[in-house]
């Protein structure tokens, strides 16, 4: 791993309670300072700064934190185990079995790490992910992930509102969405090298949101899971979540992010367009055709046969912050 943070928000999974959610997520990790990966690196000397040392400065950036963000607890859900968030993965550029990611991705090295935003902005930019995570204040939100496969997890995630990065560029007033893009590099990622490993996708692995959607406060980019940075099955060095939404729009190891006038391709919906729709929003009441979407199994510390199925909620639980979003569309017709 090559990032460290601080980790005092840390509590065992039988303290997650609505109460603790509700401080741990007061306890946003801000101005963590990546001064170049060398110095991050196990036992190269200090890895993360905080944002200076007196106390009431913390304070103050937290409290204005806050006023950015309105994170919903999630009421009891204990996290998933992080043993098990790193193994059952979808990453098809590493295998379409739950384990593959994991087991075909350790050579993977996303690092030095670039990207570009561009597209319809004034000012297009290639970035450097260690130069970007100087920049950034990065919170730890808690997020469940709901899986289109109808599984579920709970994951504090490491990172950034997607909006805060979407600012720098200034996006034109043409611009109605955001393209994402994952990397392609046939050497890295065997599933882009044989399409008996990569399930047949026409890599790269592409997805998009519209505008609001990603200038949302809960789409977030994550660099890092269970304070590290993110393993390589989950999309290292850099990928996106979006909670109320199925798994599949939660695209990895992003290198470019586009700003265009029309709905992008999306790796699914080109797939198989009856099966999954451009908005894919979490929802009971609209079935997959070959399966209920109405309860997800919820992947937790159970064996398999110990796991209880629990009702799926519509937008994943977070329709407060985000049903204003689809005010009066049809969520069956645009699925
Ligand atoms: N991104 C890329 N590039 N390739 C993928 O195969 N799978 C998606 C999404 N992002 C996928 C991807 C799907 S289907 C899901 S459910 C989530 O990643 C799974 O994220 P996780 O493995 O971290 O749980």
């Amino acid at each position: 791993m090559w990032l460290k943070i601080k980790r005092d928000w840390e509590e065992p999974e039988s303290a997650v309670t609505p109460e603790a959610l509700f401080k741990q997520r007061r306890n946003i990790i801000k101005g963590l300072a990546l001064a170049g990966s060398a110095a991050a690196l196990p036992g190269v000397g200090q890895a993360a700064s905080w944002f200076g040392s007196d106390e009431e400065e913390k304070a103050a950036l937290v409290r204005k934190a806050l006023t950015k963000t309105d994170i919903p607890p999630l009421h009891k859900d204990a996290l998933t185990p992080e043993s098990k968030a790193t193994s059952h993965n979808n990453f098809y550029e590493f295998g379409t079995g739950k384990n593959d990611p994991l087991r075909n991705s350790r050579e993977f090295n996303p690092h030095p790490w670039t990207f570009t935003i561009d597209g319809l902005v004034e000012q297009p930019l290639t970035l450097d992910l260690d130069k970007v995570m100087a920049d950034m204040a990065l919170e730890q939100r808690i997020y469940r992930l709901r899986c289109v496969e109808a599984w579920s997890m709970v994951i504090p995630w490491v990172g950034f509102s997607l909006s805060e990065l979407l600012k720098k560029v200034k996006p034109l007033s043409s611009a109605r969405y955001v393209a994402f893009e994952t990397l392609y590099d046939p050497q890295q990622m065997p599933g882009q090298k044989s399409p008996f490993i990569g399930g047949g996708i026409d890599y790269p692995y592409v997805e998009g949101l519209r505008l609001d959607e990603a200038m949302n406060p809960l789409t977030f980019m994550a660099v890092g899971m269970y304070g590290k940075t993110l393993p390589a099955q989950n999309g290292a060095p850099l990928r996106l979540v979006v909670p109320w939404k199925y798994g599949f729009k939660s695209i990895k190891s992003i290198v470019r992010i586009r700003f265009v006038e029309n709905m992008p391709p999306t790796t699914w919906n080109l797939l198989a367009p009856h099966e999954y729709g451009f908005y894919a929003n979490v929802n009971p009441q609209v079935d997959h055709p070959r399966w209920s979407q109405a309860s997800e199994r919820r992947i937790d510390d159970a064996g398999l046969l110990g796991r209880k199925r629990i009702p799926t909620e519509l937008f994943n639980g977070y329709g407060k912050q985000v049903a204003h979003l689809y005010k009066g569309m049809d969520l069956s017709r645009y699925f």
